[in-house]
């Protein structure tokens, strides 16, 4: 899988003709990072299907019946965010804001964005970092550190017999019973509304762009695949990289996001590109 020169160049040339850029993030631009996809081999949906972990009402029957299994649901999504960096790709979209209005546009919940230094980040299926109320409410931000911590408390509980007291104790502060009532991370659960007002802005975004660049996203999950579509629709070009071949794409560069992004970056804006 290799980048040809020519379709570099000419995504470089859309890139330095724009006036404003929305990037719109998916799972693989963190997969370098070490942060499982979705729907890859492997991926976690293969070991942990969403109808039983991303569905309120699964969630609350694993959560009674195996708790332990839940457990080892919340381990997986969370231990590989509370140790995660930023990747050579979060910091090329993050400096390129010195020479291009950005707004990056992410299905992500891991907080990446927000480290490599990028200023306007719309987490539209929220974080789980932002603890909030059933209805929303804002409760508190978490640092990774915090999750690094959980991570060990459950790791700790999980080895002996996992009641789901136990579970809801070592979940606390992301989730659980506290004086505002249920506590939960804003990521958001299948069947749920994307999170506002970050979902009405990045409408917006892909409406005023003049290039939509898409990163390491299937585009199956809506309405957020709805992003580019709505970016084309209304004359901005659509830049896709990814080691799949995307539905549409006006350019389709092939490849990783630390492998393309930078160079691609590096190109067009004559930027460093971050791999330090
Ligand atoms: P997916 O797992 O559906 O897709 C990951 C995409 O990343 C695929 O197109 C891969 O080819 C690509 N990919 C893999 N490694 C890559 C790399 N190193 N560099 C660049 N691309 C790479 O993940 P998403 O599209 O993000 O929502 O999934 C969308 C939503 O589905 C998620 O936000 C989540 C999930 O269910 C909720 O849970 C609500």
């Amino acid at each position: 899988m290799s980048v040809s020169a020519s379709d570099l160049a000419r995504a470089a040339a859309c890139l330095r003709a724009a006036r404003r850029l929305a990037v719109f993030t998916g799972a693989g631009v963190s997969a370098e990072s070490g942060i499982d996809t979705f729907r890859d081999a492997g991926g976690l949906w293969q070991a942990f299907p969403p109808e039983q972990f991303a569905r309120w009402g699964g969630l609350v029957r694993t959560a009674l019946v195996q708790p332990r299994r839940l457990a080892g649901f919340v381990l997986r999504v969370l231990q590989p965010i509370a140790v995660a960096r930023p990747n050579a790709a979060h910091r090329a979209i993050a400096q390129a804001e010195h020479f291009v209005e950005i707004a990056v546009v992410t299905q992500n919940v891991d907080g990446l964005h927000q480290d490599a230094g990028s200023t306007i980040v719309r987490e539209i299926h929220g974080s789980l970092f932002k603890v909030v109320t059933l209805r929303r409410r804002f409760v508190r931000l978490l640092a990774r550190r915090d999750l690094a911590r959980l991570t060990e408390r459950l790791e700790r509980a999980t080895r002996s017999w996992v009641a789901l007291p136990r579970l809801l104790l070592a979940l606390r502060p992301l989730a659980g019973l506290g004086w505002r009532g249920i506590v939960r991370p804003s990521a958001v659960l299948f069947g749920e509304g994307l999170v506002q007002p970050d979902w009405n802005q990045a409408l917006d975004d892909a409406r005023r762009c003049d290039v939509m660049l898409v990163i390491g996203t299937s585009g199956v999950v809506l309405p957020a695949a709805l992003l580019p579509v709505e970016a084309h629709a209304s004359g901005a070009r659509v830049i896709v990289i990814d080691p799949d071949e995307p539905a549409t794409a006006d350019v389709w560069l092939a490849g990783t996001a630390c492998d393309v992004v930078p160079r691609l970056f590096a190109l067009a804006f004559g930027v460093n590109d971050g791999a330090a």
